[in-house]
């Protein structure tokens, strides 16, 4: 695989999430461009000028600005990270903000299609799974180009939470979750080790299962915690693993939410599976082999997000 790096990525939203992928792409050093934009005056062209003023003492030589215009911070984008929208509060689940960020991001979907026709599209506004089919709706894109994120984000909570139980590094803690960015995704323990010794083998049942539980909840634990808003450290990092696999063309094999067309005996619905991903998008699915009570978990997320589909498809937009 070569390493071809990207002309330019534009970062949509330029809040705690937006902001803060911006400057680990930055410092990635993968793009010669990086492009924050924003509706609120000053914000993008702020954080950039400020993620800029660290490149003497870092070393990188991407350069990063802010735009309040979208036509120009799309246009001749490689790749387009969505990541505008309402974030959670305390009390509200992720399809509490399907209305409101489904209006957010239809107009930088049809910008998109009009001016980065190319581009592959990574979608980070919640609720992510629909989000994620409404982008592929609106920008016309062949499924492989659109790849939301959830389930990279979700597998670094699960095996940093593994790390920590059998006080391991948690670069040694292989494992990823399936289905959706909600209460019913699914943490896989059949696949998980450490570096390569099943964690079944080395954690109680009881152990795991509340590794399960506190992983499915991961998000609104910090919500609680955070109280004015939700997670973005762990999510732009998990956010930057999936840019630099595309950026660098590396085709690692990630969780990541995709349109499925049979693959795991769903269609027409976004679920993350393992993937591998490249520069273009996403060049196979994995069809995995689960436990019985891991395929009925996946289905219980397939029929969350299938509700949501729903809600979506009869609200006026
Ligand atoms: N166009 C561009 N930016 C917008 C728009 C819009 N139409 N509407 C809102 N924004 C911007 C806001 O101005 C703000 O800067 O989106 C940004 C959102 O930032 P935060 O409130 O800090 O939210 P963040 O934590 O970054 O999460 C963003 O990602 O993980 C999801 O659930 C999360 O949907 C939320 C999104």
């Amino acid at each position: 695989m070569t390493n071809v790096g990207l002309s330019k990525i534009a970062v949509i939203g330029a809040g705690n999430i937006g902001g803060t992928l911006a400057q680990r792409l930055a410092e990635a050093d993968v793009a010669a461009e990086v492009v924050l934009f924003d509706i609120v005056e000053g914000l993008p062209q702020g954080k950039a000028l400020d993620i800029q003023e660290s490149a003497p003492v870092l070393g990188f030589s991407t350069r990063v600005r802010g735009s309040t215009r979208l036509d120009e911070a799309v246009e001749g984008s490689d790749l387009v990270i969505l990541t505008a929208g309402l974030a959670r509060k305390p009390g509200m689940s992720r399809s509490d903000l399907l209305g409101r960020n489904a209006q957010i991001v239809k107009g930088h979907a049809e910008m998109i299609r009009e001016k980065a026709p190319n581009a592959v599209v990574m979608v980070v506004t919640n609720p992510v799974d629909v989000m994620a089919y409404f982008v592929w709706k609106a920008t016309g894109f062949p499924r492989e180009r659109i790849i939301a994120e959830s389930g990279t984000l979700d597998s670094a909570r699960f095996r940093w939470f593994v790390a920590e139980a059998l006080g391991v590094t948690p670069r040694d803690v292989v494992g990823f979750t399936l289905g959706t960015h909600g209460d019913t995704m699914v943490p896989v323990l059949s696949h998980c080790s450490v570096n390569g010794v099943p964690v079944t083998k080395l954690l109680p049942p009881e152990k795991l299962r509340a590794i399960v539980e506190r992983t499915k909840k991961g998000g609104g634990e910090i919500v609680d915690l955070l109280k004015t808003g939700s997670a973005y450290y762990a999510p732009s990092a998990a956010q930057l693993e999936m840019a630099l696999s595309i950026a660098r063309n590396e085709h690692r094999l990630l969780s990541c939410s995709v349109l499925l067309n049979g693959e795991f005996g769903f269609k027409d619905i976004f679920l993350s599976v393992p993937i591998v991903l490249g520069r273009h998008g996403f060049t196979k699915v994995h069809e995995i082999e689960l436990t019985a009570e891991e395929r009925s978990a996946l289905e219980a997320s397939a029929k969350a997000v299938s509700e949501d589909l729903k809600l979506l498809a009869m609200m006026p937009l």
